[in-house]
């Protein structure tokens, strides 16, 4: 069987577009792959390093993952820095690893534009640490979103390099997953890109939110002041709340606004009304199986604790191999 492995780093709760980015694609997997799904936390490190929300982050992202249908019986679902081989690895891994490609990769260049105050060295080595979680589980497929391709074809040259410095075949060469070429951007509600958690105010639809502030969200969502010919083509703020409801209406629904859009008798505040009620319809029991999951710190220890065995035992065998490969031997 094939093997997967995703991360995400806890920075915050999830919202509608890391659901249908990312883990709808984890739920599918979960059933036809051997998956390793972990919450970054080590990764969060190198932007977020504030001790009083860490762990209430992990927490966050686990029991979301949880609650949206990730099955620690189908899947290992783990916490990065339960898994001390990780670290490691990654103090092997650095050595194969150059400044020069390190300081051309897109998102340290980015970060040292970003965070000025503080370029530490582990957002350098980022990547490294990614390739890590992804070759410690001999990974042949990674679901990553187009921000992370760089990073990916990075994972590839460590791979590469460090079989071919041993003369080894250790680690297989990871593709990019992606459904059959489908890969989804969910629009945010005030951005004119992807619904995201930095989006700004307003911007995302977050499943732990209250209702009433995701109805707000929606109902303050700017529209225009209407189509002035019949079938003219939307404007993009208008197409991109289109696109929401594809997602969260039934079919019937989107087709009645959109007829009622191409005919110029569309109201956009009962076509907002209907769209806060289905999307509501869809986060609501997601939200209150989140809260119910994070309530029960019995069962999370209980998932957490399985998929750290879990991730430790297949982290431990490839670990073994590497350092026989790279020459420790014990004097006792
Ligand atoms: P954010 O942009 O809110 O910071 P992250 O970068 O933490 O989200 O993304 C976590 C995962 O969710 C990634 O796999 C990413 O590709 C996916 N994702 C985030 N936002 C969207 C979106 N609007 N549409 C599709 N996928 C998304
Ligand atoms: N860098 C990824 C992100 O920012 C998170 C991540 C860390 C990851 N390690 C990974 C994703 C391994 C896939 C595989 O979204």
């Amino acid at each position: 069987m094939k093997t997967v492995v995703s991360g995400i780093r806890p920075t915050g709760k999830l919202h509608l577009g890391n659901y249908f980015g990312a883990v709808l694609s984890f739920l599918e997997m979960q059933e036809n792959y051997q998956s390793y799904f972990f919450i970054a936390d080590i990764h969060s490190l190198t932007t977020h390093p504030t001790p009083e929300n860490l762990h209430g982050n992990v927490k966050q992202v686990l029991a979301e993952y949880l609650a949206m249908g990730l099955d620690p019986d189908k899947c290992t679902l783990f916490v990065q820095s339960d898994v001390p081989q990780i670290s490691e690895l990654y103090t092997y891994m650095n050595m194969n690893a150059y400044l020069g490609e390190l300081e051309r990769s897109a998102s340290f260049k980015d970060k040292v534009k970003n965070q000025r105050n503080n370029v530490n060295a582990g957002l350098l080595t980022y990547p490294v640490l990614m390739a890590v979680d992804i070759l410690i589980h001999k990974a042949d497929f990674v679901p990553v979103g187009k921000d992370q391709e760089q990073h990916l074809e990075m994972t590839r040259t460590y791979a590469k390099r460090f079989n071919n410095m041993y003369g080894s075949e250790c680690f297989p060469l990871p593709d990019a997953y992606s459904q059959t070429g489908k890969l989804v951007k969910v629009p945010g509600l005030t951005n004119q890109g992807k619904m995201s958690k930095s989006g700004g105010e307003g911007d995302a639809i977050f499943f732990d939110d209250e209702d009433n502030l995701t109805h707000k969200k929606i109902m303050r969502a700017v529209t225009d002041s209407g189509p002035e010919k019949p079938n003219q083509e939307k404007p993009e703020a208008i197409q991109n709340l289109f696109d929401i409801m594809k997602l969260v209406s039934d079919d019937s629904t989107v087709k009645h606004f959109d007829d009622l859009y191409n005919a110029c008798e569309i109201r956009y505040g009962d076509f907002k009304k209907q769209l806060s009620a289905d999307v509501l319809k869809f986060v609501t029991p997601i939200r209150e199986r989140i809260r119910e999951i994070k309530s029960d710190d019995k069962y999370l220890a209980s998932v957490a604790h399985t998929g750290a065995e879990k991730a430790r035992e297949s982290a431990e065998k490839t670990l073994k191999e590497v350092r026989e490969i790279i020459g420790f031997r014990r004097f006792y």
